[in-house]
């Protein structure tokens, strides 16, 4: 079976990290065809397109979308995060950002960060903009039904996880309302898992265990906003940015889901050769088991595992690493 995926390479280290990517799906076999999309900031400084509807609707007939990473120096903030990254993943309703981490010593945990809402909404505005008085707001928006379904989602996850643990992080001691909400909804759905242990941190104490002991998490579900910066932190703590892999999910399959690696377009190293590719590839297999394929998503997966434990090889150079990975595979 042949899975039909579009391929954003975007700006920066996007197209050299996802050229790897799709170097080493291509040799470990996998049944893909792809088809480019040429977005991000350089088509915007070019055309001034972001993400047109028409391009949106030709998204969502694909089985899944692989994007390197999008943003660059020369475009304002936000012009391309929000209306091309965001976008997608509110109008494809990829309501699950699943961003799993394996520690040095094997220890692995996932973090399933709510992909919809928060802050992320776009709520809010100026008055006054440019004046003394001027007011911006920002707002966060929360409903039952976006909480309720990562927390469903993390749950799942922790059932079928080893220990069977599940831990809510927020910030209910500041954010009576939000927090309240969530930490209401976690509870309540709790009492349908009685076989999942639970526990709850508020996030600033959480990024104290993400480095000294981040043992005690198997699967975290959060908030939009407090999981981008927590996913950044354990890429850090489980062996760099480099690594971090991610699964931005549609779980109900009613269009594509897209996965991307957890960094983004790095222009401090674009062009140099020296960024890590295996976050790229590793997305790739996150892709490649959500499209149920399992065997070669596993084979690519070893593949990265035995670089990344190989002392021998550097962790920087582009090719170095894509070399070292394509040998692995060959020899597995
Ligand atoms: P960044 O993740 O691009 O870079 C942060 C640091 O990590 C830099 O020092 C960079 O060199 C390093 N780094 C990142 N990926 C690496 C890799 N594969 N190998 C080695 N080193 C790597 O974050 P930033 O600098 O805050 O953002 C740069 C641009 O990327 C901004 O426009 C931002 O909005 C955008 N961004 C996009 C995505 C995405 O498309 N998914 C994610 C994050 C940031
Ligand atoms: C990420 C990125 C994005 C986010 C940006 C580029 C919109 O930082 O995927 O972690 O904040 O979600
Ligand atoms: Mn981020």
């Amino acid at each position: 079976m042949t899975h039909r995926i579009a391929v954003v390479g975007g700006d920066g280290i996007g197209p050299e990290v996802i050229s790897v990517a799709l170097d080493v799906i291509a040799a470990a076999g996998a049944g893909i065809s792809t088809t480019e999309f040429e977005l991000g900031g350089h088509r915007y400084l070019r055309d001034g397109t972001v993400l047109d509807d028409e391009t949106l609707e030709e998204l969502r007939t694909f089985d899944a979308i692989l994007l390197g990473a999008v943003g660059t120096p020369e475009v304002p903030p936000g012009v391309i995060e929000r209306g091309l990254l965001l976008k997608a993943r509110f109008e494809l309703d990829l309501y699950v950002n699943l961003r799993p981490f394996t520690l040095p010593d094997g220890h692995s945990f996932t973090v399933i960060r709510e992909n919809t809402e928060g802050t992320y909404a776009g709520e809010g505005g100026f008055l006054r903009k440019g004046t003394p008085h001027e007011i911006a707001t920002q707002g966060s928006v929360n409903t039952r039904m976006g909480a309720e379904r990562a927390i469903r989602y993390g749950f799942e996850l922790a059932r079928a996880r080893e220990r069977r643990h599940l831990t809510l992080v927020h910030k209910t001691n500041v954010l009576t309302f939000s927090g309240d909400l969530w930490e209401r909804t976690f509870n309540e759905v709790a009492e349908e898992y009685s076989d999942v242990e639970t526990a709850y941190n508020h996030v600033d104490a959480a990024c104290i265990h993400f480095v000294e002991d981040p043992h005690r998490y198997e699967v975290i579900v959060t908030d939009n906003l407090f999981g981008d910066i927590l996913t950044d932190l354990g890429g850090a703590v489980a062996g760099g940015i480099g690594l971090a892999a991610s699964a931005n999910l549609n779980p109900d399959r009613t269009g594509p889901s897209l996965f991307e690696p957890v960094h983004g377009s790095a222009p401090d190293i674009a062009g140099k050769g020296l960024a890590n590719p295996t976050a790229a590839v590793l997305s790739a297999v996150l892709m490649l088991e959500f499209l149920g394929e399992a065997e070669c998503a596993e084979r690519v997966r070893a593949a990265c595992e035995s670089v990344i434990a190989d002392d021998a090889v550097p962790d920087v150079g582009t090719d170095e690493i894509a070399k070292a990975i394509l040998s692995g595979l060959e020899q597995g």
